[in-house]
């Protein structure tokens, strides 16, 4: 982990953190760890557990438990996990999802639209509600949720679509619950370096076709971007951090691009 540490910013609080074995969602997690936070490392691949293992000695604590989100079943055993291990959820930081495939849209199969549905909406959809009456036994709490510059962007539409759906429930969602102390927000994350995946996005493997498309697509991104570059992975877990901390407390349905400028 590197990155800042604000000490103690999580202390006393209990996280959920999903997709969390690599990437994005496993720097969040560690850091919340060593801020304090109570974290469960939530993953379908197993080796989420060596990540909660990385977490020993930091000042909080990290647990791992491995469910598979795109199932309801998967979102509500976990939360039960959660509330099992830690006695109830504070913060609940929905990070699961990924483009699988870089297409142009008259290219994608109709299984494939399917797929990059259940991967990047169906999830996040599936914790708020399996969450919910645990936030409520608490008294309130934060979701954050991770969605994507990518709602205007080339050769991604159904995940375009997907990230769209994740800004409706992150705005919906703020509004039905806030009398409720439940504050609701996300990000919006632009293109980010991240070390090679031991999980790919795509378990078959990508075409020729699909690289020179995802080539197209990364100079999208970084023509897009004011700052014309990538993010990195501290640079996005630093936002999310902020707005699932009590720092944030005035804040809630909103969206805030991470993207060097492009507002997605
Ligand atoms: N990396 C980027 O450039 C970028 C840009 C914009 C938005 N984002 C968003 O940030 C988030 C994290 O991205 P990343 O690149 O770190 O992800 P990643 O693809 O590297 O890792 C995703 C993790 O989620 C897990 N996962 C996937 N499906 C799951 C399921 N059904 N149940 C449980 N676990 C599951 C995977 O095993 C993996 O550990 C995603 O929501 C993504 O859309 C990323």
């Amino acid at each position: 982990m590197s990155g800042a540490v604000f000490a103690g910013r999580f202390a006393g609080k209990v996280l959920v953190v999903t997709g969390a074995a690599q990437g994005i969602g496993r720097s969040v997690a560690l850091r919340a760890a060593a801020e304090g936070g109570r974290v469960l490392l939530v993953d379908r691949a197993d080796f989420v557990a060596e990540v909660a293992a990385e977490a020993a000695g930091s000042a909080g604590e990290a647990s791992a438990f491995t469910a598979d989100l795109e199932t309801y079943a998967g979102a509500e055993a976990a939360m039960a996990h959660a509330v099992e291990r830690f006695g109830g959820i504070d913060i609940l930081i929905n990070n699961v999802g990924g483009a699988i495939r870089m297409r142009p849209f008259a290219a994608f199969e109709p299984e494939q639209i399917d797929a990059e549905i259940r991967r990047s909406l169906m999830p996040t959809l599936y914790c708020c509600r399996a969450v919910l009456p645990h936030l409520s036994a608490r008294g309130g709490g934060t979701i954050v949720n991770v969605s994507s510059n990518a709602t205007r962007g080339i050769h991604r539409v159904p995940y375009s679509a997907a990230k769209g759906g994740i800004n409706a429930i992150t705005q919906s969602l703020a509004m039905e619950l806030a009398d409720q102390n439940i504050r609701v927000v996300a990000t919006a994350p632009g293109g980010t370096e991240a070390p090679p995946r031991r999980v790919p996005r795509n378990a078959e493997g990508d075409t020729d076709a699909e690289r020179a498309w995802m080539a197209e697509v990364v100079a999208q991104v970084k023509q897009s971007a004011f700052l014309h570059r990538y993010g990195t992975i501290d640079e996005q877990v630093a936002p999310i951090l902020f707005l699932a901390s009590d720092e944030a407390g005035y804040i809630t349905g909103s969206i805030l691009p991470v993207a060097g400028g492009d507002l997605g």
